[in-house]
């Protein structure tokens, strides 16, 4: 049996949504807390006193007055993008034709794709990111890549051979059958396997023919265990372009919900410019929007509603959308949602920025029972903050009357620097 593990200092966890009940008190915070880690997984949670004294054999890790929480939960990345984050481009599809296709091509290489997927969960991890939904390239050999590992590493990680069969280059299209076929022998290869699950992966309309959204829509019926991830309503050209593709559809939902492709296990990433139809379709079956703040601002998307969805009840997750988002940290993202509810006058509490980075996204990604917030039974995936990581952060947090208000800091100015350990499966790395 292995040694139990104590760690000690500042924790918070979630008893509710924050979007639901006040937000301070859908959290709790304990100044002087512990959790308990034993095979994998937080046994208990309480004071350090208490802990230690129920305890006596736990291997003490003391982190002071650090801040002990659930690892961040990042809902919608492309990890074959890393190596172009942040270059220079117009508009979405200018920016897809001129860096992203180019570099996804190279993914025909499975030593590029286990190079990629490497570097990819090694930042990612210095920045407290223990689990995400990626979308590989259309090669099986990247989603292998990806899986193997994360398998590695022990992580929970979903990802999906992304699918496209028209407008895309030679080389990174595949057919309706094959997309089918592909993603249906992955899901036998990985779905379940470890702390792997597969998401069905149809890139957005515009790159999928009719065909392919159906048998993509085919295949979740069969798997409708599976997540099915894709984009929806990013920008408004995007949108045009849809119609123009789909003139019968009766907006941009549409050409998913006809062929089966929406549903509570689908994750619609962007949903930035929706019509009341389409909001209401979401609302009702329950499904996934992803907001990927730090990407709408990068490529001029737009504007999120974050306060009109939570407030009609829709299931919301927070992503950094690598590479259209501008960085791999979660504290810039919950910095850029913020950004963007200021510029809708609708501005987010620390912890309901706090909630979308970890409990929020997994409950968007149906795994709000096994990651994402500290509580006994839940595996081990966490991260230790420091709160005043830099002189620049430091002098303001020396101020703050309150923990939100010594948070928040950390939130708007923070970087890898802010991350004092990560914690994946029950160890640290
Ligand atoms: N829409 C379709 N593909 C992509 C992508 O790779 N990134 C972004 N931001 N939007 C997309
Ligand atoms: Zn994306």
């Amino acid at each position: 049996m292995t040694q139990d593990t104590l760690l000690l200092g500042q924790t918070l966890h979630y008893h509710g949504s924050p979007f639901d009940i006040a937000p301070q008190d859908a959290a709790r915070h304990d100044t002087n807390g512990a959790v308990l880690i034993r095979a994998g997984r937080i046994a208990a949670t309480g004071s350090g006193e208490g802990l230690r004294a129920a305890h006596p054999r736990a291997r003490i890790v003391d982190y002071g007055d650090r801040l002990i929480m659930a690892g961040f939960v990042d809902a919608h990345v492309h990890y074959p993008q890393t190596g172009i984050i942040a270059s220079w481009g117009k508009r979405l599809i200018d920016w897809l034709n001129t860096y992203t296709f180019p570099e996804e091509m190279r993914f025909d290489d499975p030593g590029h794709a286990a190079d990629t997927a490497r570097t990819y969960l090694d930042l990612t991890a210095r920045h407290g990111v223990t689990t995400m939904a990626s979308y590989c390239t259309i090669h099986p050999a990247s989603v292998d890549a990806f899986f193997a590992q994360a398998q590695a590493r022990g992580q929970r990680v979903i990802a999906g051979k992304t699918c496209m069969d028209r407008n895309a280059p030679e080389g990174l299209r595949d057919t309706a059958q094959t997309a089918y076929d592909d993603s249906k022998a992955l899901i036998a290869r990985w779905h379940g396997v470890d702390r792997l699950s597969y998401a069905i992966t149809p890139r957005f309309s515009p790159t999928s023919t009719p065909q392919q959204l159906d048998a993509l829509g085919q295949l979740w019926t069969e798997h409708p265990d599976c997540l099915m991830q894709t984009h929806l309503s990013e920008q408004t050209d995007e949108i045009a372009w849809v119609q123009g593709l789909f003139p019968e559809a009766r907006d941009y939902l549409d050409t998913y919900e006809q062929f089966g492709l929406l549903g509570e296990k689908g994750l619609y990433g962007h949903a930035i410019h929706l019509e009341p139809r389409e909001r209401a379709r979401l609302r009702d079956v329950g499904a996934g929007l992803i907001h990927c703040p730090t990407s709408n601002m990068f490529i001029g998307s737009g504007l999120f509603d974050m306060a009109g969805l939570t407030g009609e009840g829709q299931r919301i997750g927070l992503a950094s959308d690598t590479g259209g988002g501008s960085s791999f940290s979660m504290l810039r993202t919950m910095a850029a949602a913020y950004e963007i509810a200021q510029l809708r006058h609708t501005p987010l509490h620390a912890a309901q920025l706090l909630w979308l980075a970890t409990a929020g996204s997994a409950r968007a990604l149906h795994l709000e029972d096994r990651i994402g917030n500290l509580a006994p039974g839940m595996e081990a995936d966490i991260v230790v903050l420091d709160l005043a990581s830099t002189p620049d952060i430091a002098q303001r947090t020396t101020r703050a009357e309150t923990f939100w208000e010594a948070i928040f800091p950390t939130i708007m100015m923070g970087d890898d620097r802010a991350i004092a350990a990560t914690w994946i499966n029950g160890r640290q790395v």
